[in-house]
């Protein structure tokens, strides 16, 4: 029989070491790996292939009854990002920083579920009832439908379900519960990925959509949403800046809708509000333009989102300058500034460079390229861009421009937003509307004589 011995397993991204490390090869994370128990090799006495499983043709689907529609919370904003609403018998995912509001997202979703006809349960694991029904009364949803359970233990939760069969339960949270067969502490990568595991497995069984919330941790000792990403139907990431009110709900997948899909919200003193026009919100903190300032027309999912990139460029005294990026890929940032000193002939060394989005937005769009150009450009030539000028514009290495996608759609909601021109690749395939001027530019090298006379 085989020795059994410990697994050192990386609580981040469940990756399975032989031996400890300070640094997880896997995900590059540091102090994230910790000593399990390893796991059990199940019931014993039974050889696999002994049972038989039950095989359908696909062809006789088609005959059964259609499946059961999805069903609309009435916030917009998360009914979108779920693909059009909750698909019965799905596992959705919902990670993000504590603190941030994933339990006043989910009660206000859970609430507004339930007075949708669903039969709903909310299991807090954090909480005690009387706290999940004084933060329903602040939300004003007192008087929801909703049932109320503080358990942790799997087993009871599992027997409580298959009792109530409820259409949909949220898991708050995931890090919380405890399975007895599992030997190791609640949290750990093995007891978060057994507890998923049996829900999943349950909502598929059942036709109960299941609700996990998981907090993202930094430390060691607790396993992050990541290791059961690969166990649901769809992963959904609340993001947003501590200082900010603005919260960003992100389909990172989804078997039932199209992922990169947001939803926008703002946190207030009565809960979450939606945000019906993110592209107003996120400029409209925009002053008097100054330089280093350029709008973007960018796609979020299906849907144009504008925003303003700012950047900042000073003399630095290091040896090595300063590159502090927030809200934009820093390995695009440093592409984009190696084809301006080799392209342009406009260098950057000697410089601290400073970018950031406005409104605590990512933007991971290569579309960006171009607008991100601007903005470095505008800083260091201390010149402002037009105030109604909206850009974009994927940059090849060459310094050409390339189109890219929905290109129609992102002018439409510029000069939905009152912007009157536009900065777009050569071969754009589309046309601007009445009071849009679009110009067209084959490379950086004719964008940067354009706009600053170099
Ligand atoms: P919470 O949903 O408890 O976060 P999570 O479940 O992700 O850990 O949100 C907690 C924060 O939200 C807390 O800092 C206070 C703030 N908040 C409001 O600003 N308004 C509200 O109406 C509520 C309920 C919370
Ligand atoms: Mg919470």
């Amino acid at each position: 029989m085989a020795k059994s011995t410990l697994s050192y397993t990386c609580s981040a991204c469940g990756a399975v070491h032989k031996k400890w490390n300070g640094k997880c090869d896997a995900c590059g994370e540091w102090n994230t790996i910790t000593e399990e128990a390893p796991l059990s090799a199940g019931p014993s006495g039974k050889t696999l292939g002994a049972a038989k499983g039950r095989v359908i043709p696909l062809t006789t689907l088609a005959s059964q009854e259609a499946p059961p529609p999805r069903t609309q919370s009435g916030l917009a904003e998360l009914d979108r990002v779920l693909g059009g609403g909750l698909v019965p018998a799905s596992a959705i995912l919902v990670g993000g920083d504590p603190g941030i509001g994933k339990s006043t997202l989910l009660l206000q979703a859970t609430a507004s579920f339930a007075r949708n006809g669903l039969n709903c349960m909310y299991i807090s694991g954090e909480e005690a009832s009387a706290q999940v029904r004084m933060r329903a009364q602040r939300l004003g949803l007192a008087d929801a439908p909703v049932r109320l359970a503080t358990e942790t233990n799997l087993r009871d939760i599992l027997t409580t379900l298959e009792a109530e069969k409820p259409d949909l339960v949220i898991i708050d949270s995931i890090q919380t519960m405890w399975a007895d067969m599992v030997e190791s502490a609640p949290g750990s990568v093995s007891q978060v990925r057994a507890a998923c595991h049996e829900l999943v497995t349950f909502a598929k069984r059942r036709g109960t959509a299941v609700i996990l919330v998981g907090h993202v941790t930094k430390e060691g000792q607790i396993a992050g949403p990541r290791v059961v990403e690969h166990m649901v139907d769809t992963v959904l990431y609340f993001e947003g800046e501590r200082g900010h009110q603005f919260r960003i709900l992100r389909a990172v997948k989804n078997r039932f809708g199209p992922a990169g899909e947001i939803g926008v919200f703002e946190m207030t003193g009565g809960g979450l509000a939606e945000v019906a026009n993110p592209s107003a919100l996120f400029l409209s903190e925009r002053g008097q333009t100054a330089p280093g300032s350029a709008v973007f027309a960018g796609i979020e999912g299906t849907r144009p989102v504008l925003t303003e990139i700012q950047a900042l460029v000073a003399p630095s005294s290091l040896a090595s300058p300063r590159r502090t990026v927030v809200g934009l890929d820093s390995g695009r940032v440093s592409t984009i500034l190696a084809v301006l000193e080799s392209r342009c002939g406009i260098p950057f060394a000697g410089l601290d460079v400073f970018l950031n989005v406005a409104g605590g937005m990512k933007v991971l769009e290569p579309a960006a390229d171009l607008a991100l150009a601007a903005a470095l450009l505008s800083a260091r030539e201390d010149v402002a861009l037009p105030a109604d000028m909206v850009i974009f514009g994927e940059i090849s290495l060459s310094g050409a421009l390339r189109p890219v996608g929905q290109a129609e759609n992102r002018l439409k909601e510029a000069e939905k937003l009152g912007f009157s021109q536009a900065i777009a690749p050569d071969r754009t395939k589309a046309d601007s509307g009445e009071g849009m001027r679009m110009r067209r530019l084959p490379d950086l090298v004719t964008f940067v004589g354009d706009m600053f006379g170099a």
